[in-house]
């Protein structure tokens, strides 16, 4: 009896003890000291010299040791440890013996001067079982862009990796450029015994699904890009004793820190599961960033963060949260957002750990795009959430960059100091960009379901209707059935019989000529309200007593044909509430008429100089340019290939009865750059004043000429005087230079439009002048998207309402903003219906327009718009 009890005891006894006697041998972190025969203490920890007899490593060359001459900078946590570095002038492995499974690495660069070795000359490979961890890696330009970027102070580099280990051994292998040097000052191989450190991870696709999809790290790696505590108090790797990680403020990281306050309770913290104590150590649960109070507005502003990132990745982003104040569920609800897309719609921190003071995490994946290098995280309110949860809460935050077929490495593009006009001021050389609107996402979401949605039908259209040949000098309607889909498109919006008849009659609509001559008093100067290239504008009123706007082509001008043309293909493609919708058409006797809705106030200048007509209040003009900006993203997002407007000036955005701007003129449009080039050539057109200064030297179009165009749009916006005035000194004749040149100086305010004077937030103008200016940057790369640029007009729409509010106490709820939501009413329509009619009155007429004015059109000539040049 006594002995049964005891062999099981002594047993376990024994199997216990060997578990420790192999986990320790195996699993203690390794700590070296490269370049050196001493083991030295640094950062309260001890660092075995690699030359150590007996240091459990080998190292396949030995290359040189070094020894700093000048002292290491003093306030270097790890200066002592940065004394030494080896060197290798021919590749070389550092090897070592652990057991398989998940470890930390961190490699240390301090860049020193040495007799015989530039530091700066060095360039290199970092290889690790097979992963390529740095491929051609200069640490003085890495060093020297985190300067730039984040104003960091830091004279030393510290590379942090991730890997999963399936063999018993670790080898680090540096492979000098040719001709160059390797060299490395400290390493660390730090193993991570809990087995679930990462295990899955929420797939963030917009769709705002939250189950999460396992994570298979097993010879996959990762690179850790940040770490960081909200709040103000960094943890010191000291403070987080086992990983010894560094968790920064962030601060730096911010978009605006008056949208966010911290918070901070460390009484009662504990892990909401113990297993994963590794995870982060409790000081970062212990404070946390919230959304600000706002006392002027209901909705408080999103909280966003930015961070600069390498295209082409995926990123794990790992949040921690701790609920430190609410007691129950339901009292703090909002919405995660990453890179614009709902990660988690309706996110509870008290739910999701299982209380107050809980230390819990949430793991997300993110695939980055090529052209993406900023990771965006956004914390904001819930609409579907009670009127109570209007806070979020973040904790901690860290972004991994997962390695892609065997590669980390992201070889950087050489940093262009010289471009510091243009990129912010002084430390902040990133780029500011983001709106606050959690409506953007879901507009974003929206129209890529739209396009989606899109494609289908294209391909299955492709199937069904057989590609037309076109005559060389037309380009080939991308779309059958064009004008027919315009009717289905309205018919969402008007009411309509079952044959859907209303809609046909009401749109898409073939008009006899008699109905136009009729409608425009047979053609009468006096209801002209446009003249261009393409011939003349005019106001008509329909038999049903409905205005509208009737352009007629000048047959004599082959410019106005090859417009005219555009112009359907775009408009019968697109339709948003932003662009100028299409009514019918009338084509007959050798006339070509397109008929549109009528916009009654007429053109955005005429409401801001050369005309009498009432002044837009600053509000009035922000919605403008936001509404302009929603129809040009729309253009340039909508359909595959996006759309470039080309010309887009203040005559060409269109103000309706109630103030609503629509972009109007497609005749320029073109069809964006394939997915494989980044431009069209093409032949430069636009107008003189507003046209990108790159596409006319390279005349090479992208969006960006757009963005540009559009940047001079928001000068004279606020400005209120036209884009070229020759009569005016030199410095001032081009707009875009002069207010370029105050906004640099950050006085705006000395240009305003004399009329707008203390009826704007000052706050919110310094803001619009930085969007416009960062979209007159020299080069496109440099310019925001339209998409950008529409979500920080938005930000600046809420700054000044919310200042108009601070000075109007008693303001009714009339001028209210749902920030959440303020474009979600908008209509997205996608005609997706013309699938089901191949051949359709509307292509056909397309068609015979084409066979009719073949052979006319094959050389496009300028028309002689006096503004615009060829
Ligand atoms: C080398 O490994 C042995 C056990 O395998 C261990 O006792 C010893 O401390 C290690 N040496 C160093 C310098 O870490
Ligand atoms: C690593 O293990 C191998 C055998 O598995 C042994 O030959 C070698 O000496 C070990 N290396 C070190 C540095 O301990
Ligand atoms: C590196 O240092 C060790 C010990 O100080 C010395 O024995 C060795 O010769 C040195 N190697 C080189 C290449 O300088
Ligand atoms: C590296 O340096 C050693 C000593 O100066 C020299 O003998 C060797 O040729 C060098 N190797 C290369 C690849 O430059
Ligand atoms: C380093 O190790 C890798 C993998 O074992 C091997 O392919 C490579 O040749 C080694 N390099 C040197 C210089 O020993
Ligand atoms: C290396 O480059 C840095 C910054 O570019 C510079 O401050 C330093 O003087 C350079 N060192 C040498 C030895 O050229
Ligand atoms: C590495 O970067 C520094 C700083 O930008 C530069 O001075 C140096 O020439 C670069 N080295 C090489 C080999 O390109
Ligand atoms: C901090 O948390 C403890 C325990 O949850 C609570 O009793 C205390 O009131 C909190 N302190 C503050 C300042 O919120
Ligand atoms: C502290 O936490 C423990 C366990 O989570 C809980 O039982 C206790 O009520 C908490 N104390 C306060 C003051 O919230
Ligand atoms: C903390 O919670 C209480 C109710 O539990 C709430 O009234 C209060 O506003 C909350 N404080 C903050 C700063 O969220
Ligand atoms: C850069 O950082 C230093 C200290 O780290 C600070 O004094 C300085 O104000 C910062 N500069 C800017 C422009 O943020």
């Amino acid at each position: 009896m006594l002995l049964g009890m005891e062999v099981p005891f002594l047993l376990s006894l024994v199997f216990l003890s060997l578990l420790i006697a192999t986990g320790e041998a195996q699993s203690k972190p390794i700590l070296i000291n490269c370049g050196s025969d001493s083991t030295i203490p640094a950062g309260g920890r001890t660092w075995v010299g690699d030359l150590v007899a007996g240091n459990n490593l080998t190292l396949s060359s030995p290359g040189f040791n070094a020894s700093a001459v000048a002292a290491v900078d003093r306030d270097l946590a790890l200066g002592s440890l940065y004394r030494t570095a080896r060197i290798f002038n021919a590749s070389s492995n550092y090897t070592f013996n652990v057991s398989a499974g998940n470890y930390y690495i961190r490699i240390h660069f301090y860049p020193f001067s040495l007799e015989g070795f530039n530091m700066n000359e060095s360039v290199f490979d970092v290889t690790t079982n097979g992963l390529r961890l740095l491929s051609k890696y200069n640490v003085t330009e890495e060093i020297a862009r985190k300067k730039l970027e984040s104003n960091s102070t830091d004279a030393s580099l510290v590379k942090e990796y991730f890997l999963s280990i399936s063999s018993d051994m670790l080898w680090i292998q540096f492979v000098p450029a040719s001709k160059s040097f390797a060299y490395v000052n400290a390493m660390e191989v730090l193993p991570v015994l809990d087995k679930s450190f990462f295990e899955s991870a929420i797939k963030v696709d917009g769709g705002g699904g939250h189950d999460p999809s396992p994570l298979d790290l097993l010879d996959r790696g990762m690179e850790t890009m940040y770490r960081v505590n909200m709040g103000d108090n960094p943890v010191k790797p000291e403070q987080d004793p086992g990983l010894w990680r560094s968790w920064e403020s962030d601060a730096k990281y911010m978009f605006s820190l008056s949208t966010a306050s911290t918070t901070t309770n460390s009484s009662n913290i504990s892990y909401a599961d113990i297993s994963h104590s590794s995870v982060a150590p409790l000081q970062v649960y212990e404070d946390a960033r919230v959304m600000n109070e706002n006392g002027v507005v209901e909705k408080k502003f999103n909280m966003s963060w930015e961070f600069g990132i390498h295209p082409n990745f995926e990123y794990l982003v790992r949040l921690h949260f701790c609920e430190l104040n609410f007691t129950a569920s339901n009292l703090r609800v909002f919405r995660i957002y990453i890179n614009l897309k709902i990660a988690f719609p309706n996110y509870d921190v008290f739910q999701r750990a299982g209380g107050k003071d809980r230390a819990h995490h949430e793991d997300f994946l993110d695939n980055v795009s090529e052209q993406v290098d900023t990771l965006w995280l956004q914390l904001g309110h819930d609409s579907a959430a009670s009127a109570l949860a209007t806070d979020a809460i973040l904790n901690g935050l860290e972004i991994f960059k997962l390695s892609k077929n065997g590669n980390l490495a992201h070889v950087s593009e050489k940093i262009d100091t010289g471009a510091g006009v243009f990129q912010g001021k002084g430390s902040k050389g990133k780029t500011l960009w983001i709106g606050i609107s959690a409506g953007v996402a879901s507009m974003i979401t929206l129209s890529v379901v739209c396009v989606l949605i899109f494609f289908f039908c294209c391909i299955r259209q492709k199937k069904t209707a057989p590609v037309k040949s076109s005559h060389p000098a037309w380009r080939p309607l991308v779309l059958h059935g064009a004008l027919a889909s315009t009717a289905n498109a309205h018919a969402v919006k008007l009411p309509c019989n079952a044959n859907g008849q209303m809609a046909a009659n009401r749109t898409g609509r073939r008009f006899s000529i008699v109905e136009i001559r009729t409608a425009t008093g047979n053609f009468d100067e006096s209801l002209v309200i446009g003249t261009g290239g393409f011939g003349n504008v005019y106001k008509g009123q329909l038999q049903d007593g409905d205005w509208v706007a009737i352009k007629r082509a000048n047959p004599h001008s082959q410019q106005g044909l090859a417009e005219f043309e555009t112009e359907i293909e775009i408009l019968s493609k697109l339709r948003h509430r932003h662009l100028v919708s299409l009514i019918g058409y009338c084509e007959e006797q050798n006339e070509m008429i397109l008929v549109y809705e009528y916009m009654a106030n007429g053109t955005l200048r005429s409401h801001l100089y050369g005309r009498d007509l009432p002044t837009l209040s600053w509000k009035q003009r922000l919605e403008a340019c936001i509404g302009a900006a929603r129809g040009l993203h729309y253009l340039h997002t909508g359909l595959e290939r996006g759309i470039i407007h080309r010309d887009i000036k203040t005559t060409n955005i269109l103000l309706d009865e109630n103030l609503v701007a629509k972009m109007a003129d497609f005749g320029l449009s073109k069809t964006g750059p394939m997915l494989d080039h980044t431009h069209v050539s093409t032949a430069v057109k636009g107008s003189f004043g507003y046209l990108d200064p790159e596409y006319f030297r390279r005349q090479q179009l992208t969006q960006k000429s757009d963005v540009y165009s559009f940047g001079v749009v928001l000068f004279e916006v606020v400005c209120a005087r036209p884009v070229i005035n020759p009569t005016l000194p030199k410095d001032q004749i081009n707009l875009a230079e002069w207010a370029a040149r105050w906004q640099q100086q950050g006085s705006l305010e000395a240009i305003v439009d004399p009329r707008l004077r203390g009826n704007y937030s000052l706050e919110s103008l310094k803001k619009f002048g930085e969007i416009a200016l960062k979209c007159l940057a020299d080069q496109g790369k440099n310019r925001p998207t339209l998409g950008e640029v529409l979500w920080h007009l938005e930000y600046v729409l809420q700054l000044h309402e919310a200042y108009m509010r601070s000075f109007d106490a008693d303001s009714s709820p009339r001028s209210e903003m749902e920030f959440a939501d303020m474009s979600l009413g908008l209509p997205m329509i996608m005609e997706v219906e013309e699938t089901a009619c191949p051949e359709t009155e509307g292509s056909k007429i397309i068609h015979d327009v084409k066979t009719k004015f073949e052979g006319q059109c094959s050389k496009v000539a300028d028309g002689g718009d006096d503004s615009s040049i060829s």
